[in-house]
């Protein structure tokens, strides 16, 4: 049976009683049957301030909660950010890290990114580690070349164990918010280029890494089952169509009709 992640990156959107109602809706729209799948698994990712009253809405939903961002740091003198533990402590079970935005509007370079990948594996809290290339990159054909420093920079020296606790999100950075999504084809060429990469990083080749590689770019409603039909595409990290619990929830349901 197959396993999917649907994650929703709802980024800076709502308010924190709107973020209630949206999750209140979503969990009576979707909870029973994901109860029913439990090969599906998802996630939503609201802002920080949105956090603990999502969490509690969802205390008794399959509806895991995570957060877009935290620091690699566990405590002490850095005004704004939030550490790991704190995550952890108010029930987030996933964070999602590197995405572009946080690369090119905040300046995240791969070292910090990987800073905080460890930061989470020590307490336990799964990354979301997204990599993509620009449409420079990949018009000159250097998508692979780029994808392979982006992991490098992360998953080198790693345990196994680490390797298969990280959940990569391959979004092309010229496919986010954009409405043009990457063909099936397109998107199963790369993941199973990024899979044959981690075997060759993790040293592993005998062993079939359980690592999940989401799709994240313009996924929706109506392209999602052809995406996730894709043997090497175990999920997907949806923005702007997360934010509408039917065209969520119509994503889980391709999901689930593909396990
Ligand atoms: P999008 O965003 O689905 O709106 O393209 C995806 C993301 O940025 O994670």
């Amino acid at each position: 049976m197959r396993e999917f992640l649907i994650a929703g990156n709802w980024k800076m959107n709502m308010l924190p009683t709107q973020a209630k109602m949206f999750v209140q809706e979503l969990s009576g729209t979707i909870d029973e049957t994901l109860h029913q799948n439990p090969t599906i698994r998802t996630v939503v990712c609201p802002p920080f301030t949105h956090l603990a009253g999502v969490i509690s809405e969802l205390t008794s939903s399959e509806i895991a909660v995570g957060a877009q961002n935290c620091y690699f740091k566990e405590t002490g003198a850095f005004t704004g950010e939030v550490a790991p533990s704190m995550l952890k402590a108010i029930g987030c079970s996933y964070c999602i890290l590197g995405h572009s935005e946080r690369r090119s509007i905040f300046g995240e370079t791969d070292e910090m990114i990987s800073q905080k990948v460890k930061a989470l594996l020590a307490v336990s809290v799964t990354p979301i580690f997204c990599i993509g290339e620009t449409l420079d990159e990949r018009e000159s054909g250097q998508t692979n070349v780029v994808l392979e420093k982006q992991i490098r920079a992360v998953f080198e020296g790693l345990t196994l164990e680490e390797v298969e606790s990280i959940v990569i999100a391959y979004e092309p950075v010229w496919a986010i918010g954009t409405g043009k999504s990457a063909t099936p084809e397109m998107a199963e060429e790369t993941h199973s280029f990024i899979r044959e990469l981690l075997h060759s990083v993790a040293n592993q080749f005998g062993h079939k890494l359980t690592t999940k590689i989401l799709y994240g770019g313009s996924m929706n409603a109506a392209n999602a089952y052809d995406l996730l039909s894709k043997p090497n595409i175990d999920g997907g990290l949806i923005g702007g169509a997360s934010l509408k619990v039917q065209d969520f929830t119509s994503i889980i349901t391709s999901a689930i009709s593909l396990q």
